[in-house]
């Protein structure tokens, strides 16, 4: 089994298409991922389910691999215990969390940004070209280079969890050209079709960050890199000003002219 544990999850399902199966049972969604080169045993650590869980998900793994043997499975080390059902973020993190909030105020908002898309009249443009904009300074500007120039510096960059997150930001930033592109050409199916896409990718994107990524690096993380990290975090803030505030206000009064009243945790 130790073999197995060294090689990427994507050979495995290759090989054995029973263990994506078997993965999605547990939410772990390996078998649809595009990069899909974790290791088996960075699978395990990363996603920290309860122990008989853990015990349980490897067993029935190597039954598939080995139907004939009876296998031992080894311990995986790990710090911290497995998550509580309520999750808890060090102080940096939750910061991003609550970011993350905010972005998916616009993203819930989506929707309605398409059904009243109206790219002929000046206000109408406006609508769309003020969502852009907020995704272009909130969520990419300001969000996403906090995590790409500061928390992903802690961890190594040839972490496949890194790669794939770095991957959908860059994902997220050709959605966003593509809509100034065709706002420029009056194409109202192509922003459509940009927006719409970008809510998907961000809505998993986010998920994936909240339930996933975050935990697991707060279980790294000592208490001194704790303090480094929310010191960083508070100098980037202090670099953008008013810019978050404005932000916000713009979401405020977007969900107010949609008469959006449902809350968006
Ligand atoms: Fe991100
Ligand atoms: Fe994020």
């Amino acid at each position: 089994m130790e073999e197995y544990l060294n090689k990427s999850i994507k050979e495995i399902i290759n090989q054995f298409s029973e263990v994506g199966n078997i993965l999605n049972e547990y939410n772990i969604g390996c078998a649809p991922c595009s990069v899909g080169s974790c290791l088996l045993k960075d699978i395990v650590k990363i996603h920290n389910l309860p122990s008989e869980e853990e015990q349980e998900l490897m067993l029935r793994i190597a039954k598939v691999i080995y139907p004939d043997r009876e296998v031992k499975i080894p311990e995986v080390k790990r710090k911290g215990e497995a998550k509580p059902k309520e999750i808890s973020y060090s102080p940096p993190m939750k910061k991003l969390v609550n970011e993350h909030v905010l972005i998916k105020r616009l993203v819930a908002m989506i929707p309605k940004v398409i059904d009243n898309l109206d790219v002929e009249s000046e206000p109408g443009r406006q609508v769309a070209i003020n969502s852009i904009d907020f995704i272009r300074s909130y969520a990419d500007k300001y969000h996403h280079a906090k995590e790409e120039g500061i928390l992903f510096k802690y961890f190594s960059e040839d972490l496949h969890i890194i790669k794939t997150m770095r991957e959908d930001h860059e994902k997220a930033r050709a959605h966003v050209r593509a809509m100034l592109e065709a706002l420029d050409k009056k194409d109202k199916e192509a922003i459509s079709e940009h927006l719409n896409a970008y809510q998907e990718l961000l809505t998993e994107h986010i998920k994936k960050e909240d339930e996933i990524l975050y935990p697991w690096m707060d279980r790294d993380f000592s208490i001194t890199r704790v303090g480094e990290l929310f010191a960083k975090f508070n100098e980037r803030d202090e670099e953008f000003g008013d810019v978050p505030r404005m932000c916000e206000e713009f979401i405020n009064k977007l969900e107010e002219k949609f008469k959006l009243t449902e809350v968006v945790k």
